[in-house]
């Protein structure tokens, strides 16, 4: 099972790259822009990542951004989870980034996303990975900063190919963002959004990405479950549910690798992400592992959750059809 995982072509949908920030590179990067840093080894500092909580893993995720200055280290990030990425058999992937995590602290937009392209293109050039971008707003900022980072984000408007929601989820619903993930649609951007695992009003605020925002994909999502209505909805419209099982053993208590198997009982479109790999350690294969053992995964369902990934794609069609072809021939190999 682990080889067949190790080899199965995978398309990841839920993956921010300031979480692919690396305790070497972290290291490096301050160095090179004379930050310093609270940890005093790599050792030291993996033994504070000891979060419980989506608001305790956020405060250290943050706090790890204050090494990325220059267009370099943007590039650097990026190129380094793309070669890993690569390596775990990841044709595709479309990439998060927190573009206000770094205008606040005075990094301008040009510059993130500059170096994060350049190092796309060099991907895909070298590696032969594809990945998009999806720019994500701050839910605990206000949805004026969020209206003028959407502004700021149309020079780029060919290199993001949709926006989404992340950060602290309490007190932040969907619809406090509503005026603005309706002008980012009418700018021709697709549209997910978080709804973490276990927040207060979950549920509430999975039924607001329905009916007020009217998201393609919801990235987590779990609790959906408690509500037969909202299956059936997520059902009916085909949403796509993007959950990271190791992500979820740290900030939801376990895997909830149950729950992903009644999802693929269900007929619903999840899929397996690793959301912030450096901080909850497991790049793709390590998550589709965890869930393979802990929900005795078949080798169909494994197949079958790459495939709803590739389905799930901001992609055209020919594109997904190559995908889902080599996709195939692995599975019948
Ligand atoms: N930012 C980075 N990872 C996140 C997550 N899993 N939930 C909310 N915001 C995030
Ligand atoms: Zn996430």
């Amino acid at each position: 099972m682990q080889r067949f995982i190790e080899g199965l072509p995978k398309a990841e949908l839920h993956l921010h790259i300031e979480g692919t920030l690396e305790p070497d590179l972290k290291f490096t990067l301050a160095a090179r822009n004379g930050v310093s840093l609270p940890a005093g080894s790599v050792e030291e500092m993996r033994a504070a990542y000891d979060f419980d909580d989506l608001s305790s893993f956020l405060s250290v995720y943050y706090e790890g951004m204050s090494v990325l200055v220059t267009e370099d280290d943007f590039y650097d990030l990026t190129f380094a989870y793309l070669g890993k990425a690569h390596s775990q058999g990841v044709l595709y992937s479309e990439i998060f980034f927190d573009p206000q995590a770094h205008t606040s602290r005075g990094i301008s937009f040009d510059t993130v996303i500059r170096g994060i392209r350049r190092a796309q293109e060099d991907g895909e050039a070298k590696l032969g990975i594809r990945t998009q971008l999806i720019m994500c707003f701050l839910r605990d900022m206000s949805p004026e900063s969020a209206a003028e980072t959407l502004t700021r984000s149309l020079d780029y408007k060919s290199w993001i190919v949709g926006v989404g929601l992340d950060s602290d989820e309490r007190g932040n619903p969907p619809i406090k963002f509503s005026q603005v993930f309706s002008d980012a649609r009418e700018a021709g951007y697709r549209l997910t959004m978080h709804c973490d695992v276990g927040q207060d009003d979950s549920v509430t605020h999975i039924w607001q990405c329905l009916n007020d925002i009217g998201v393609e994909r919801i990235d987590h999502g779990v609790n959906s479950l408690e509500d037969a209505r909202l299956v059936d909805e997520i059902l009916n419209r085909n949403l796509t549910l993007t959950v990271c099982p190791i992500s979820n053993s740290y900030v939801a208590g376990d895997t909830q690798a149950s729950q992903i198997r009644q999802m693929l009982n269900l007929g619903m479109r999840v899929t397996i992400n690793s959301d912030d790999p450096a901080y909850f350690p497991g790049y793709m294969t390590e998550n589709f592992i965890v869930v393979q053992r802990e929900a005795d995964l078949s080798k169909s369902d494994l197949v079958r959750l790459s495939r709803n990934a590739f389905e799930a794609a901001w992609i055209d069609e020919s594109e997904r059809a190559g995908y889902v072809a080599a996709l195939e021939a692995y599975a019948i190999a």
